[in-house]
């Protein structure tokens, strides 16, 4: 089989993933942290904060309890954007934005919150030059998606980060896609708050993911409450990270699967993923931009060849005379091909791209696919479009 969905989920992870989680349960040594003193309760909290810190290492920022853990980047979206962001305020996003953030965002607009948006240009690349046009006296944010997961045209997030500073409003990046296979120093970009998920490019297990903040003067509210180990004789959670945002008891078994995930990456470097899967693009691109009956959406040849870092391992793509169920379809059937095709839960790209009803399928590659694996989802499309 050769599996080209890892945008959706790495489906081959590194063996020390599973092996960790296994052990953390067959060891019997995992109890529930911070719920009493003993030392399986003790070593659960050592597990969690060693994987705290390896966030912390991740994404460059100084001070790991400012890092929540959530069940994944739709839990922390959650919980970060209804915690933060109030009726009056206003915020800045882009067309570029997964469901998880824009549902989100449409529940506070629904209460009055203001929402406008950065438009696309015909490459998918978000409109950078429009910031200055949609500020408000009133806004409070911006939230910008590093990665599309369905063009991987990626942003700057510097001059984002630059701009955010210079007019007083927080940086919050959706590094879904990004988190392991492009370097991200927090800092460095004048990120306020960040969310990720652990089950993609961090090579971790369904079930984690998590909220970093770079520091600790934002005005939060309680969304979900529960018990804490702590302050237990309180009616309020308590109020600083990393407990506020993690009420009830935490994924400690999948969190011992992502520290395994994120020694991987380590292990690897960011910087020789990020390289490897722009050669494998690169090489995937070559060939399918060629064939006269595929259309690539967002994602140029010259653009990707020029400057290899405004793009991930992410390609999107239709053949002349298929719909990409279709499409997706047979190259599973007749290829053992695993693509994404249909809506990509990003439904304001689709309509950039005039590509709702048929949809796109989706290509995208994570570091253990091969040039090999890459030649036979190049022979599949080009013999399919042979046909037409
Ligand atoms: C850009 C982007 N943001 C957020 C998410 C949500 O991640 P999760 O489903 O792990 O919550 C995804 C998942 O595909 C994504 O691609």
């Amino acid at each position: 089989m050769y599996y080209f969905d890892n945008s959706a989920t790495t489906l081959i992870k590194p063996p020390q993933v599973a092996e960790a989680v296994y052990h953390a349960i067959q060891n019997q040594t995992i109890g529930n942290p911070a719920r009493g003193s003993h030392a399986p309760a003790l070593q659960a909290l050592r597990q969690v904060e060693q994987t705290r810190m390896k966030i912390a290492r991740l994404f460059k920022v100084q001070d790991a309890s400012q890092i929540s853990f959530t069940s994944n980047a739709t839990f922390a979206f959650n919980l970060l954007l209804k915690s933060l962001l109030k009726a009056t305020d206003a915020v800045i996003t882009t067309k570029n934005e997964h469901n998880s953030v824009l549902r989100p965002l449409y529940q506070l607009e629904k209460e009055g919150m203001q929402l406008d948006f950065l438009a696309l240009d015909e490459m998918g690349r978000v409109r950078l030059d429009q910031l200055e046009s949609l500020l408000k006296e009133n806004t409070k944010a911006i939230i910008i998606n590093h990665m599309s997961n369905v063009t991987g045209q990626m942003i700057n997030l510097k001059k984002v980060g630059v701009f955010c500073q210079k007019h007083r409003i927080l940086l919050i990046v959706d590094a879904a896609q990004s988190a392991g296979v492009v370097p991200i120093d927090m800092v460095e970009m004048h990120i306020d708050a960040l969310c990720f998920t652990g089950h993609k490019s961090l090579y971790g297990p369904q079930g984690t993911g998590g909220i970093v903040l770079n520091h600790s003067n934002l005005n939060l509210e309680t969304v979900f409450s529960g018990g804490s180990g702590s302050h237990s004789y309180d009616k309020e959670m308590p109020q600083q990270m990393p407990g506020f945002f993690e009420p009830g008891t935490l994924n400690v078994h999948g969190l011992a699967g992502l520290e395994a995930g994120l020694d991987y990456v380590a292990q690897q470097s960011v910087e020789s993923i990020q390289k490897k899967l722009q050669e494998l693009t690169l090489f995937f691109l070559e060939k399918v931009s060629s064939v006269p009956e595929i259309q690539v959406y967002g994602c140029n040849l010259q653009q990707i060849k020029k400057n290899p870092q405004e793009h991930g391992a992410i390609v999107s793509l239709n053949l002349v005379g298929w719909s990409s169920g279709d499409l997706a379809d047979i190259l599973y059937e007749d290829y053992d091909i695993c693509v994404r095709s249909g809506a990509h839960c990003a439904p304001l790209v689709h309509q950039h791209f005039q590509t709702v009803d048929r949809g796109m399928v989706r290509f995208s590659f994570s570091s253990f696919n091969t040039n090999e694996e890459i030649n036979a989802a190049i022979q599949a499309l080009t013999e399919l479009a042979l046909e037409n």
